[in-house]
């Protein structure tokens, strides 16, 4: 699976969500408009990638390596009892994920994608009970199948506090559940959108979590909020896992805590 965001997404996240324009960039960066024209042309430009990502406080050796197709998801596979589902919506994709427990066959889903068509026939083939259906944040792309899932399946919905949906119930930070073996611990890293909650899951042989927008492997969702804070809080909620913490995003391929904290852009 592609990365969700290529180098010019990742210094345009960083330039907007710190509310730089162009003309203060080329200015900051001490580069020319030319310089700056021929980067978003596609050209590589390292010397004035290197120069941009310093003023956005960015890893300017993530960036160079995004740009030269050299950065390089970990490779982290999937455990067993876990499965990720990725299903289209307009011109990108989502995931969503299934896990469960072995000796109880209890599971949870995270997210919705836009077609619970597999998650309905994974739940037939592994003989399991969806008992949560976890909502990692209220983006139409994560909660479009929601009403589908809740009504074949009778599981029980949770959704952020701050971004309730009718039906479900709420989510705050450090909540804790319980499904059959697994221990899953929510924590609300604001940011992306105001609810934004990271679902950290214990019981299984790797620790996981499941990110939904908050962190992509080589990224970070889009930015709404305050852009320091936000950036405090993902590190909070999500780089202090455990290194070895397999991470489950709502876009691109899967990575771990470790290899995010020695390579993503945003985290220098
Ligand atoms: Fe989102």
């Amino acid at each position: 699976m592609n990365l969700e965001d290529t180098h010019l997404d990742v210094l345009l996240k960083a330039q907007k969500a710190q509310g730089i324009t162009d003309r203060d960039l080329v200015k900051l960066a001490e580069i020319t408009v030319p310089d700056l024209n021929n980067l978003r042309a596609g050209r590589r430009e390292p010397t004035a990638i290197e120069k941009i990502a310093r003023v956005l406080s960015l890893r300017p050796e993530a960036i160079i390596d995004l740009a030269n197709g050299t950065w390089h998801a970990p490779a982290a596979a999937l455990p067993p009892h876990v499965l990720q589902f990725t299903t289209p919506f307009a011109d990108m994709t989502v995931n969503h994920y299934l896990v469960w427990d072995p000796k109880t066959l209890l599971a949870a889903a995270f997210d919705t994608g836009t077609n619970a068509d597999p998650l309905f026939a994974a739940l037939e083939r592994h003989k399991l009970t969806l008992a949560k259906i976890l909502l990692t944040h209220a983006h139409g792309d994560h909660i479009l199948e929601l009403d589908r899932i809740v009504e074949r399946t009778k599981a029980v919905p949770f959704a952020p506090e701050a971004e309730p949906l009718a039906g479900c119930k709420p989510v705050k930070d450090n909540q804790r559940f319980k499904i059959g073996g697994l221990n899953i611990t929510a924590h609300t890293v604001p940011g992306h959108s105001p609810g934004g909650t990271v679902y950290e899951i214990m019981g299984l042989e790797n620790p996981l979590a499941v990110v939904g927008d908050v962190l992509f492997s080589g990224s970070i969702g889009g930015i709404r909020s305050r852009y320091r804070p936000a950036l405090e809080s993902i590190r909070a909620g999500v780089l202090t896992l455990k290194p070895e913490t397999i991470l489950l995003p709502g876009h691109g391929p899967i990575t771990t805590v470790a290899h995010e904290l020695a390579h993503n852009p945003f985290f220098p």
